[in-house]
């Protein structure tokens, strides 16, 4: 597909166990690995050195894709890098971060409670149990999504963070929700996540053609939930390390 690199793909993880823990050498670990690798190659110079910073908006054409999965498992492997990584929720609607991946976050003030004036940006980044790696929260349910994700404050503490971590990912809405276009400008690249045997290729095709009208600066796609079976690639793994 003209105009989109393709990134790399996430291996269908049939339980949360593959992917964390001491679990770094089941195939979905390294697949994780992988894209990250790939991703570093894609970012614009590179693995960021002191200063530079990368901002990766994830998304997709429709729900229930893996933006969420794969944004977490990402930024975790990102912040193992000894890069210091914030994973920030701007699902502002259906937000699904935290009560997957965090649920310790569950009812904490985060990027809408900031952006609406009523905390201070320290307070709304969390560490997690893994070094290096923050979360914002999208906190309070907002009346008015796309005003949050629109306005000055919230472009205002992307440069803010920036400053502070060497990745910051975005988990984003689907491309079909408005807001979600506001940010696109913003990111240094924008990976679209796809999941396997889920999305139309019309539907995808359509959502890389509109990436130009929306301004994305680079665009690469990551395959999510692929399935290890028929993948030789994996076998050694497979058969390797398999409990
Ligand atoms: N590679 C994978 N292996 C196994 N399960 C997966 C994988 N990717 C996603 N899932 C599961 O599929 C569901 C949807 O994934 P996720 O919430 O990440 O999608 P999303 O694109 O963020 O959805 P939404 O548009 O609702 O925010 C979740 O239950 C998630 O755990
Ligand atoms: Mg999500």
């Amino acid at each position: 597909m003209e105009g989109v690199h393709y990134v790399g793909e996430v291996l269908h993880a049939r339980s949360l166990k593959k992917l964390t823990g001491n679990n770094q050498f089941t195939p979905q670990a390294e697949s994780i690995r992988t894209l990250r690798s790939n991703l570093l190659a894609f970012c614009k110079d590179g693995l960021p050195h002191s200063g530079k910073s990368e901002l990766i908006l994830i998304s997709s054409s429709v729900q229930g894709e893996g933006k969420t999965f794969t944004s977490f498992f990402l930024s975790r492997s990102l912040a193992s890098l000894n890069k210091p990584t914030l994973l920030m929720e701007l699902d502002l609607r259906r937000p699904r971060l935290v009560s997957n991946y965090a649920p310790e976050l569950k009812n904490k003030a985060g990027l809408v409670d900031y952006v609406n004036g009523d905390v201070d940006l320290k307070s709304i980044i969390y560490p997690s149990s893994e070094e290096g790696f923050y979360i914002v929260p999208a906190g309070s349910m907002p009346s008015n999504p796309s005003e949050i994700l629109e306005s000055d404050k919230f472009r205002e503490m992307l440069e803010e963070v920036k400053k502070h971590f060497d990745f910051v990912v975005l988990d984003s809405a689907p491309l079909i929700v408005a807001d979600t276009r506001a940010t696109i400008p913003l990111a240094d690249a924008v990976l679209m996540v796809t999941r396997a045997g889920y999305t139309p290729l019309h539907v995808l095709k359509k959502t890389i053609s509109n990436m130009k009208e929306f301004k994305a600066e680079r665009v690469g796609l990551v395959l999510n939930d692929v399935s290890m079976g028929l993948n030789r690639r994996y076998y050694n793994y497979k058969y390797g390390y398999r409990k």
